[in-house]
Parts: C-alpha cells; sequence; structure tokens
C-alpha cells in the first residue's frame, strides 16, 4: 500500500500559508476531514483554498482579513489553535475560542500563550475565547516546560515575523517540525534546529509563497504495519521514511515480527506468529508515539503473555481498552498504565470508536478477531486515515464500509476475520 502525506504536518503549513499575501502550494495533499475543517477554517478567514487535479491544495491568503477562530471549527479540531501564532504575526491581533477537552485529555494551551506572552502578546481570556494582542512581536528566548509538539509550531511561527531573535528551548522533536521548517524558510524565514535541543528563529519583515511536497503520515504508517504484525500477514509500504518509524519498528521486531527496507522508502512487514508481550512506554518523538498506543495495545491482547502500557503523553487515552475488552481482550487500566494478558484470540463484536487512534485500533483487531466485528464512529477514523477501507481491501483484508443509516444493531458485517 502507498501511505499518504502527514495529516500532522500538512494542517500547520496550511496555519503557516495565513502568513504571506503570495500563493502557496501543498503537494499531495491527503482527504481527510481534519483537512477539510482547515479550509473550512482558512476560508472562514478569508483566504482562498483549492485542490487542483492532482491533489494539490492551493492557498492564496491575500485575501484574509478575519482574525477569530469561531468555537465550532476550533471544538471540531484542536489543531485551529495552529492559527494564532501565524495571524498573531501578521495581523497583530487574533481571536480564538480555547479548545474543548477531548476523548484523550484535558489538553490546555497554555504552553502557546505563556510563549506568546513572551514574544511580547498581550493575552486575554474570557467567555471561552482567547486573545492575543501584539503591534510587533519582539524575539526572545522561551524554554517550554514540556515538548508539546503544537506549541513549538505555534512559537515558531509567530518568531518568524518577531523583531529580532527566539531561542525555543526543549522543545517537540517531531519529524513534522522538521518539515515545517522547511517550509518556513522557503517562504523566507529564518529557522534552524527543527529536531534538536533548540531553534532558532531570526525574524523577518514579510514572508512569500511557497511549494512543498509533505512528508509522509509516519502514524499511517505505522498503523499498516500493525496491522501486517496482528493478521500474521506479509505487506509492503511504500511512501515510508525509515528513520520516522524506528521506535514503531523496534517493537514490533521485539514482539516477534520482521520489520525491513524493501526498496528506496519501502518498509516490508511480516509476521508467522503469535506475538511476544512487551513493555511499552509512550514518549515525545524520538520515543514510542503517543499516536500509535491504541494500535499496539490492539496487538498486544492477543500476544503470548502479559504486557504492560504506560501512556505518558494524555492523561486519558486508553478508551480503546474498554472496546477490546468487549471482543474478549483482558486488559487491566489503572489511569495511565494497563496490563494486557494476551488471549489466543480476540471475537468480533460491536465496538465503538472514541478517537481517531482508538477507531483505526478497533479496525486492526477487528482484521485478526473472530467472526464480524462492527466499528461504529468512523467519523473519528476519516479525520486522519484517507480511504483506509479501500487500503486494507488492497492487503486482502476482508472489510467495507455501511451506509451511515443502516442498522448496525443486527451486527451486520463490516470487519471479518
Ligand atoms: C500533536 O498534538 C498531534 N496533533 C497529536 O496527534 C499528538 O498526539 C501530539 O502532538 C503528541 O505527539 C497534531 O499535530 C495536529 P502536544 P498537540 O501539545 O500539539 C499537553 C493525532 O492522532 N499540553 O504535544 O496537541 C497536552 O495536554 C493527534 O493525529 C499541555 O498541557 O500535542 C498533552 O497531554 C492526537 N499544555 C501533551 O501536552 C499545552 O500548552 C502533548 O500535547 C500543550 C500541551
Amino acid at each position: 500500500m502507498r501511505v499518504s502525506g502527514a495529516k500532522n504536518a500538512v494542517l500547520k503549513m496550511m496555519a503557516a500559508a495565513l502568513m504571506t499575501s503570495g500563493r502557496c502550494v501543498i503537494r499531495h495533499v491527503p482527504v481527510i476531514r481534519d483537512v477539510d475543517t482547515m479550509i473550512a477554517l482558512m476560508r472562514w478567514l478569508g483566504a482562498g483554498v483549492s485542490w487542483d487535479a492532482q491533489g494539490n491544495l492551493c492557498i492564496d491568503a491575500s485575501g484574509v482579513d478575519g482574525v477569530e477562530a469561531p468555537e465550532q471549527l476550533v471544538r471540531r479540531m484542536r489543531a485551529s489553535v495552529l492559527v494564532m501564532g501565524p495571524l498573531l504575526a501578521r495581523f497583530g491581533r487574533v481571536r480564538v475560542a480555547l479548545p474543548g477537552g477531548c476523548a484523550i485529555g484535558p489538553r490546555p494551551i497554555e504552553l502557546h500563550l505563556r510563549g506568546l506572552r513572551q514574544l511580547g502578546a498581550t493575552i486575554t481570556e474570557e467567555r471561552g475565547f482567547v486573545e492575543a494582542r501584539a503591534r510587533r512581536l519582539l524575539g526572545a528566548e522561551i524554554h517550554l516546560d514540556y515538548p508539546s509538539v503544537g506549541a513549538t509550531e505555534n512559537l515558531m511561527m509567530a518568531a518568524c515575523l518577531a523583531q529580532g531573535t527566539t531561542v525555543i528551548r526543549n522543545p517537540a522533536r517531531e519529524p513534522e517540525i522538521a518539515d515545517l521548517q522547511l517550509f518556513l524558510n522557503k517562504m523566507g524565514a529564518r529557522v534552524r534546529g527543527a529536531g534538536t535541543d533548540a531553534i532558532y528563529i531570526q525574524g523577518v519583515d514579510g514572508l512569500a509563497g511557497a511549494v512543498h511536497e509533505p512528508i509522509p503520515d509516519r502514524i499511517e504508517a505505522g498503523t499498516f504495519m500493525v496491522a501486517a504484525a496482528l493478521t500474521r500477514g506479509d505487506v509492503v509500504l511504500q511512501n515510508v521514511i525509515p528513520a520516522h518509524v524506528e521506535a514503531v519498528a523496534a517493537k514490533l521486531r521485539e514482539v516477534g515480527a520482521a520489520v525491513e527496507e524493501a526498496g528506496p522508502g519501502a518498509l516490508r512487514v511480516r509476521a508467522d506468529q503469535r506475538p511476544r508481550p512487551v513493555y511499552l512506554r509512550t514518549q515525545p518523538y524520538p520515543g514510542f508515539p503517543t499516536d500509535m498506543q491504541p494500535q499496539f495495545m490492539a496487538l498486544l491482547s492477543v500476544a503470548a503473555g502479559a504486557s504492560i502500557i504506560s501512556e505518558t503523553v494524555y492523561t486519558s487515552r486508553m478508551k480503546h481498552a474498554d472496546e477490546l475488552r468487549r471482543m474478549g481482550a483482558d486488559i487491566v487500566v489503572d489511569g495511565q498504565v494497563a496490563i494486557v494478558r494476551g488471549v489466543r484470540r480476540l471475537t468480533g463484536a460491536l465496538v465503538e470508536a472514541s478517537d481517531l487512534r482508538a477507531g483505526a485500533a478497533l479496525i486492526l483487531a477487528g482484521l485478526s478477531a473472530e467472526g464480524e466485528t462492527v466499528v461504529e464512529g468512523l467519523h473519528h477514523v476519516d479525520r486522519g486515515y484517507e480511504a483506509i477501507e479501500a487500503k486494507l481491501q488492497q492487503l486482502g483484508a476482508a472489510v467495507r464500509r455501511l451506509a451511515e443509516d443502516v442498522p448496525v444493531a443486527d451486527g451486520r458485517p463490516l470487519v471479518r476475520a
């Protein structure tokens, strides 16, 4: 199968495009709901956004005159807060609805706001909105208490148009941040150090349009790597950067799967035995990614022994354990730690996705379970996976999407072993 462009790179580049009146083109953008939401937000702000015939996104932010991200769009997608840095940098003002908590825990934006204050912004919060103002942002030395991905990106973008130099210490090191740095520099920004322990931004007076091909989606790649291991299959993934999925590959080898490079930009994943139990601890990049934790819990549910999963990034990202239990998994959750006692095989059931990656995990579980599984809540999955059932069918999976209105109470098959 071929991996799509990275959702968590594309969304930030779209926000960055708001900083210039030049035209930006982001190539081969995945057709997913989060991209639709960000397009809606950008059009709300006055930007022209359109797809061309090759699946590239063309953005013209010359007409942007709005600086407010409305409640209903921010609630739908937390990443909407990433327009704060760009709009504040370009217009000196921005007003964003505070993101609600979501299925994986309270997700405040304190680190974003503290950094913007250090860049000279005046921040006020009232009636569920946060407003930031600054005549001109001034470069600063910022130290993040936690390597937050969003805070790093928001502050990187804001600092591009600040006066003077900004240093962000203890930044997130995810590959999507290095990709954003590349895009910003193509726009005329002067950013360096992404992926290391400090990011340096030399402010400039203005930015121009740019064309960029985002990196492949390492979490989609990881999801299909786990699918291959869970079904004891033999799968080649195209459009992969092996270094970006190293933590997942290492864990898959530890459970007994074979993961090897299969030519440039391709990985082959095979398994022919029951997974071995492991100790899994999610951490900021380059540690094991939290966005792969639910999928790995599905895999370890059928391991030959007991595994421990420790979720250190989010306070409550274990809801998928309840649904896996409905499929016969033996999982005990205590706060941010789960004990997973492997069973020989899961059994199909009607289960409900609570968030994007939990939904993916349940689909994977259904692929290996005995009998038929129906996964409800596909709108969560469609936020970040482009045509997931088509990609799985291409690999031989017996899976199909039910029309929304089909009553699922009669257990009509969606995912069959
Ligand atoms: C990004 O979210 C990703 N989303 C998430 O992927 C991913 O899980 C997360 O990074 C961690 O890798 C996008 O890139 C759009 P954080 P983000 O700021 O930026 C706490 C997916 O499945 N925190 O690194 O929101 C926060 O509550 C999504 O594609 C604060 O407390 O992640 C969380 O517990 C899900 N205060 C932790 O840090 C802050 O000011 C990590 O958050 C900011 C964050």
